[in-house]
């Protein structure tokens, strides 16, 4: 029998226009596009460029249009303050249209960027629709980011407004976020006009007006705002991820090929209809968070639950099982990581064993690789199936994963599955040949990228050239590496480039490695991501000091500790560093880094050929040993 699957694909890759352009008439236009792909200027693709629409219009009104709007939008649920609430699309267009007339009284208007610096709380979710309705462009910073980084994505953008709040909560502890965007405001060279802040109840914070105000306040003289037409190429917004130097990469993400391509994946990867409760335990400061807690579920009109909590110690291991039995959620998508803290806390599922969970259909994981293990617990306490899929912020959706809605494949424990409709993934050798399948290689996506993806780099066109588009002309380069087997089954096993992954967070080795330098009595320093059974990978400093320091090495190491948390933040766990007397170098002083990593993960390494002195691995193996890295 034909596979189904394989003929959508089949089409998306052969005619990507007439594809793209059948999935369009799906959402809504002011005005609907008639070019539906513009290939003047490659590497920048423009998708439905002379289309108009609006981001917030195809999240809410939309559906109140089509009769649905007494049905739920959004399920709020944090077992951290016990609150509990659930919107209709009636009362979040509400909502939303309120606060996009506060920021408009702000003087915030189309292209403006506005950072949003929140706890899981639905005014984040709002602020963000807010944003969208006016044509804003909302730049969301994780709460685990330290002031600097907030500073240098205010920076960046050159937002002019903050929305924050008053605080969020971690397990055993409460995040400040007043203080934290002062400091990020003392440091930015760029200097918003205003921060709006929402007090938490028992949390409130003192506001310097004119340019603090509350979010109650600012809602004092707010009208009901209408969605204001867009051209399909402005930008919805602006995601920094992680580069290989301190500064990071603005991912912007254009307005129609976005609500195109998000709306599409709801189905066909995740098989979800506009009657099923959905659930992305992720956050809204990361990708999964912005595209499954936010856009497509709502793009999609189906119900999406904004969780603010964790997987275990809020209150227990049953947490996740309590939400999906208490809300009837039909498919769950988090990062490995999450499953993996279950497993430890809970291996026998004794908590699972509690709750009803008839409603739950399919568990899909991404973020960073599923390991078998996990997978297969999951699916033997769970009994439904667990997907692992692969994708990145850049992309915004799955390039590749089991796509559920159109026809089932089987699981290969370790794979990410098949390319996923509008992605021609193909793995490249180093000369630029295609590899052969089960051959390793880099990992690339010819172009055009599908819709939905990044068209550029904010305010970096020739960076966005550069890093993704040069290496291998004609391709994405996803800097990552892995094979292709003989079914199209993609592996993904490892990046190419200094990114790691620590609990399905992507941080740059280099970018600690700046703060690690900056600490006055380091001469050098290098920083890798080593194994670790709950985070996936955990980087450890080794920093060797400057000739004549005399500062005992223990005070060092956690001043270090302590640098990476205040420059980068607490998201980074940053928590080991070491030091050594020297660092192994090839002759032309490249640091060994992957050698290291091998030590330490007791990998089998071959003596680098061009090592300038053998007895310095001894040393870090020695050093690693002592510091309880090697047990
Ligand atoms: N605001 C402020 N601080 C935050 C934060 C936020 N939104 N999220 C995390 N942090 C802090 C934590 O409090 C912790 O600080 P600490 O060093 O003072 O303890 C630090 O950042 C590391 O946090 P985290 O990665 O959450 O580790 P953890 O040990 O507290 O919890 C897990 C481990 C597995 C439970 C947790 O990592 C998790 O839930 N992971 C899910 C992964 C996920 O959602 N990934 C998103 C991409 S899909
Ligand atoms: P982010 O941009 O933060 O979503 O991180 C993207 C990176 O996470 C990818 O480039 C991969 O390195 C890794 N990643 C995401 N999903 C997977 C997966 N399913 N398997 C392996 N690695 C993954």
């Amino acid at each position: 029998m034909a596979s189904v699957f394989k003929e959508i694909y089949n089409q998306s890759i052969k005619g990507p226009e007439k594809f793209w352009q059948e999935i369009s008439e799906d959402i809504f236009w002011f005005k609907k596009p008639i070019q539906i792909l513009n290939k003047d200027k490659p590497p920048f693709y423009k998708w439905f460029c002379d289309g108009k629409t609006n981001t917030c219009y195809n999240a809410l009104d939309i559906h109140i249009d089509q009769g649905r709007g007494d049905k739920t939008a959004l399920i709020y649920d944090s077992p951290i303050t016990g609150n509990k609430k659930k919107f209709t699309y009636n009362e979040l267009k509400g909502k939303v249209s309120k606060f996009a007339s506060a920021l408009k009284n702000q003087g915030i208007t189309k292209g403006d960027r506005v950072i949003i610096y929140m706890p899981m709380i639905p005014e984040a979710v709002i602020a963000m629709l807010a944003c969208g309705r006016i044509g804003a462009i909302h730049s969301v910073v994780f709460g685990g980011f330290a002031s600097n980084e907030l500073a240098s994505r205010i920076d960046d953008s050159k937002a002019k407004l903050v929305v924050t709040a008053s605080c969020g909560f971690e397990p055993g502890r409460t995040v400040e976020y007043k203080p934290l965007v002062d400091e990020a405001l003392k440091l930015a060279s760029h200097k918003p006009e205003k921060i709006i802040l929402y007090q938490r109840s028992g949390h409130e914070v003192k506001l310097n007006a004119p340019k603090e105000i509350s979010w109650d306040e600012s809602l004092s003289n707010a009208q009901d705002m209408d969605c204001v037409e867009m051209n399909a190429n402005d930008f919805a917004y602006i995601l920094y991820t992680s580069g290989t130097t301190g500064i990071p990469k603005g991912i912007v993400r254009d307005i129609g090929g976005h609500i195109v391509a998000l709306k599409w994946t709801m189905k066909n990867i995740y098989n979800i209809d506009t009657d099923d409760i959905w659930w992305s335990a992720s956050d809204i400061g990361w990708i999964v968070g912005h595209s499954y807690i936010v856009y497509a579920p709502l793009f999609k009109g189906c119900t999406t639950v904004l969780f603010e909590g964790k997987p275990v110690g809020t209150p227990d291991a049953g947490a996740f099982w309590k939400i999906i039995s208490d809300y009837k959620v039909k498919s769950l998508f988090t990062a490995p990581t999450a499953f993996r803290a279950i497993k430890k806390e809970d291996p026998e599922g004794k908590f699972f064993s509690k709750y009803d969970l008839s409603s739950f259909e399919s568990l899909f994981l991404a973020g960073e690789r599923a390991d078998p293990d996990t997978i297969k617990w999951a699916e033997t306490l769970l009994k439904v199936p667990v997907i692992d899929h692969w994708w990145q912020t850049e992309t915004s959706w799955a390039i590749s994963s089991n796509c559920t809605g159109i026809e089932m494949q089987k699981t290969k424990y370790g794979s990410a599955c098949k390319a996923v409709p509008g992605y021609d993934v193909k793995v490249l050798k180093s000369d630029s040949s295609i590899a052969k399948p089960n051959e390793m290689g880099d990992i690339v996506v010819k172009l055009p990228l599908p819709p939905g993806t990044f068209p550029t780099l904010w305010n970096a066109d020739e960076r966005y050239k550069k890093t993704y588009m040069t290496n291998y002309e004609g391709y994405y380069q996803t800097y990552d590496a892995g094979h292709i087997d003989d079914d199209g089954y993609i592996w993904i096993m490892s990046r190419t480039d200094d990114i790691i992954n620590v609990a399905g967070h992507r941080l740059s080795t280099g970018a600690i490695e700046e703060v690690l330098s900056e600490h006055q009595s380091v001469a050098e320093c290098a920083v890798l991501g080593i194994a670790d059974k709950l985070k996936g990978q955990l980087p450890i400093g080794l920093v060797v000091l400057k000739a004549g320091v005399k500062k005992d090495n223990e005070a060092i190491s956690k001043e270090c500790v302590q640098m990476v948390r205040d420059k980068i933040g607490p998201v980074a766990a940053f928590k080991v560093a070491i030091v050594i007397k020297r660092l192994p170098k090839t002759r032309s002083g490249k640091i060994l880094r992957g050698t290291i990593r091998k030590i330490a993960d007791k990998e089998e390494y071959k003596m680098p050929a061009t090592i300038d002195d053998p007895a310095i691995l001894s040393e870090i193996e020695e050093d690693l040993r002592k510091n309880n890295i090697l047990k």
